[in-house]
């Protein structure tokens, strides 16, 4: 049987998602183009992608060859031309759309008439991004979830979980620690809704919560004001050392 085609995966951005996806796409076997608007960033994801495939090395999951071949199919740039010749593009940059719309706009110049463009946007609408592009029907939505290396899940119904979570903390029905304890001993979630918080970012994670707000006009469905509070002072959860938890 034929192996699948190996792609070029171009991917723009340097947080989070973007290190992740990256990971993804090399232990599938394809070349991977990570573009971010500085060498530093570019070359922060580099890193985090070498690390963690070392500790997948030191916990057996992968071998050193393996590893070792992924880590010479990954291309870092802040040049945005050196993505010309991916097959597909996936934008994963910050949850804004004036950002997401100035970048598919420059990508729109720069891939050919073929080529795929993604985004992994959250909230936006993905239509709303395909018309600002040329050729509206080759840009489409790829959302990965966090932790993208473990996740093959899309879920709806998460942020008004979270948000929630933190009006309850509010209101002084449980404590922090105490919701985060009862929805993984008694749900069995991997981890309580405040370490989840911190772990997609306080920032991304208002960003969502006002478009869902915006898109419903419901005021229950509005971010709950520690979340509004954290932001404003720079706490963006694990990316910045400090969120609801300390890190
Ligand atoms: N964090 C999550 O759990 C999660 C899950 C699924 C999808 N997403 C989506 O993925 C995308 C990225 O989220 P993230 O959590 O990786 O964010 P992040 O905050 O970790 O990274 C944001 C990236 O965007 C770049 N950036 C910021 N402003 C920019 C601009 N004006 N132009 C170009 N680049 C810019 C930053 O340098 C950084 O590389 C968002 O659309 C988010 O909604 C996030």
């Amino acid at each position: 049987m034929a192996s699948p085609a190996v792609l070029v995966l171009g991917i723009v951005g340097s947080g989070i998602m973007a290190a992740g996806i990256a990971e993804v796409a090399l232990i599938a076997g394809h070349d991977v183009v990570v573009r971010s608007r500085s060498i530093r960033g570019a070359n922060d994801v580099a890193a985090r992608v070498a690390k963690n495939l070392d500790r997948r090395v030191e916990r057996g999951k992968l071998d050193a060859a393996t590893r070792d071949d992924a880590l010479t199919r990954l291309t870092v740039t802040a040049q945005i031309s050196d993505l010309a010749h991916c097959s597909i593009v996936l934008e994963s940059i910050v949850e804004d759309m004036d950002s997401k719309v100035a970048l598919l706009r420059e990508l729109d110049t720069v891939v050919s008439n073929r080529a795929i463009l993604a985004t992994n946007t959250s909230t936006l609408s993905v239509s709303k991004l395909a018309m600002t592009t040329s050729h509206p029907n080759r840009v489409c939505g790829i959302h990965f979830f966090n932790p993208a290396t473990t996740m093959p899940l899309v879920n709806a119904l998460l942020f008004p979980y979270l948000n929630n979570a933190i009006k309850m903390m509010e209101r002084g029905t449980a404590s922090m620690d105490d919701i985060d304890t009862a929805m993984k001993g008694g749900c069995n979630f991997p981890m309580g809704p405040f370490a989840l918080l911190d772990l997609v970012g306080l920032d991304t994670s208002l960003s969502i919560l006002r478009t869902l707000h915006e898109a419903s006009g419901n005021p229950a469905d509005a971010p709950a004001e520690t979340l509004l509070r954290l932001v404003a002072d720079g706490h963006l959860g694990r990316k910045t050392g400090q969120g609801f938890h300390t890190y």
